[in-house]
């Protein structure tokens, strides 16, 4: 007997005839899940109409992806592919397998969503299956519910895989490749039998998600308030992890208490956090995506904390503050915090239509060039201007190697297939929702900084949407100036006293 083997044993339960036909027996009338449509519906409606439009008479196939093995027989928290969650308005961790299908009819597309609906309490389904079963995992919709809810057609995923075949050869299939490695291979396979080219297939299912990927760029009402409401979550992490900062100090592995403070707010408020936190005191704040958060927290450290709620439609907060743990800013501290401040301010006024993308950026590092040279940090006879030439300068680039802004939504990095044009070149829209992230990171072992600045690392970011004049920030509610900081911490210390 092979070990797998011996293990399944372990762990299998003997199950009579008699037991079976007990456990299905007596249960009242369940209650439908569904009662109305969601909110999303009608956006996400209107979202598959764009698609839809773009991909004429094409079948096209958007699974939500797996369950993810963590150990053994434990799965990870199921996240649905993105791309899925924006065309259905799915969120949370809904649906496991589930795949979206958009079928070309006469004048547009159908969608239909097959997924593993509520089984029957007469089959072992419902109680025998630990990784789908009722009695496992919760009650899943059913179809009717699914049709209510998300007003697309609802069938089981067992009819998928015929579904996907049926006319093959005639009828153009594209694929969202990357939600599905399984499912993907599958229907490349039938692909491949009935004619298609491997090659030229991945080069037609990358255009899909290219296309989707840019369509998530331009933010709908419904999303922009979600955005809002990830802030909001957000916000109230913060306060929470300032209100713990002392204990941080006292416990010990002080990083992993405000990790845990701020995950405690995102799992109570929302689906969790959106990326993992960066709880980073004093040095490690210059470790850009220090997560690792095993370090002390002492007095005089600052504390940068990168973190963002997710809420269950899955859209996310992108926040950092740097918090000085003493509640006050020491001079070296206020001046590194000062700068990057400045430079955030000409980031943010950079943000409005017509302005490009990459201006944020272009005005933000500028005022990191102009303190690094007034502070003497640059190459001997190093201007600004030579600083910022970006064939043969960038040397600020040592103290703030990242840039300055992203695309914000469903992925904290998001629309990241758009390219160069659609991205960085393309001009800024109202309804973009973007971060402004400057830093500036001193190391500790940094021989060309002076003493003072070493082991100081400051990033300030905030989210940003772009309106028809400027931008709205989102997250204008949590203090930025060291002044106002100071003050946040001693409000907050004093309301929790
Ligand atoms: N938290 C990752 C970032 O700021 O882009
Ligand atoms: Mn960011
Ligand atoms: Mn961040």
């Amino acid at each position: 007997m092979s070990e797998e083997q011996k293990q399944a044993e372990n762990r299998a339960r003997p199950t009579t005839e008699e037991f079976r036909g007990f456990v299905r027996e007596d249960w009242s009338e369940r209650r439908p899940q569904a009662t109305e449509p969601a909110a999303s519906a009608p956006y996400a409606a209107q979202r598959r109409a764009v698609v839809s439009a773009s991909f004429p008479r094409q079948r096209l196939i958007v699974p939500a992806g797996g369950l993810k093995v963590r150990s053994n027989d434990t799965d990870y928290v199921f996240r649905p592919h993105s791309a899925f969650a924006h065309l259905t308005g799915l969120g949370a961790d809904r649906e496991p397998d589930a795949v979206l299908v958009l079928e070309p009819t006469e004048d547009g597309h159908e969608a239909i969503l097959y997924f593993r609906p509520l089984g029957e309490r007469d089959s072992d389904d419902f109680f025998a299956d630990a990784r789908y079963g009722e009695f496992w995992v919760g009650a899943r919709p059913t179809l009717a519910d699914i049709e209510l809810e998300l007003g697309v057609t609802a069938r089981h995923i067992d009819e998928f895989e015929g579904a996907a075949a049926k006319d093959a050869g005639e009828v153009s299939v594209r694929l969202v490749r990357d939600a599905d490695r399984e499912l993907t291979a599958r229907l490349d396979a039938a692909r491949v039998e009935n004619g298609a080219e491997q090659e030229s297939l991945v080069e037609q299912d990358d255009a899909l998600s290219h296309a989707l990927s840019l369509q998530r760029m331009v933010k709908d009402e419904y999303e922009v308030e979600q955005m809002r409401e990830a802030v909001a979550a957000t916000h109230v992490g913060f306060e929470a992890v300032i209100a713990e900062l002392e204990t941080a100090v006292e416990v010990g592995r002080g990083e992993r208490w405000i990790e845990g403070v701020f995950g405690l707010h995102a799992r109570h408020q929302g689906n969790g956090v959106g990326y993992d936190s960066i709880c980073a005191a004093g040095d490690h704040a210059n470790t850009l995506h220090w997560i690792r958060n095993t370090g002390d927290v002492a007095d005089g450290d600052l504390v940068l904390l990168d973190a963002g709620v997710e809420v269950d439609a899955l859209y996310t907060a992108d926040i950092t503050r740097t918090l000085p743990v003493s509640g006050t800013f020491s001079e070296a501290q206020r001046e590194v915090y000062d700068a990057v401040f400045a430079a955030q301010e000409a980031g943010i006024a950079a943000a409005k239509p017509g302005a490009k993308f990459s201006d944020i950026h272009a005005a933000a590092i500028a005022v990191i060039a102009e303190h690094l040279h007034a502070w003497g940090l640059l190459p001997e006879g190093v201007s600004v201007e030579d600083t910022l030439d970006t064939e043969h300068g960038q040397y600020h680039r040592r103290w703030m190697v990242h840039g300055t802004s992203h695309h914000l939504g469903i992925d904290v990095h998001d629309c990241a297939l758009a390219t160069r044009s659609e991205y960085m070149d393309a001009e800024l829209k109202a309804g973009m929702v973007l971060t402004v992230e400057p830093g500036l990171y001193f190391k500790a072992d940094d021989l060309k900084v002076p003493e003072r600045f070493r082991g100081i690392g400051v990033r300030i970011e905030d989210d940003v949407v772009i309106t028809e004049d400027g931008c709205e920030n989102l997250s204008a509610a949590m203090p930025r100036t060291s002044a106002d900081v100071e003050a946040w911490i001693a409000e907050v210390r004093e309301e929790n006293a």
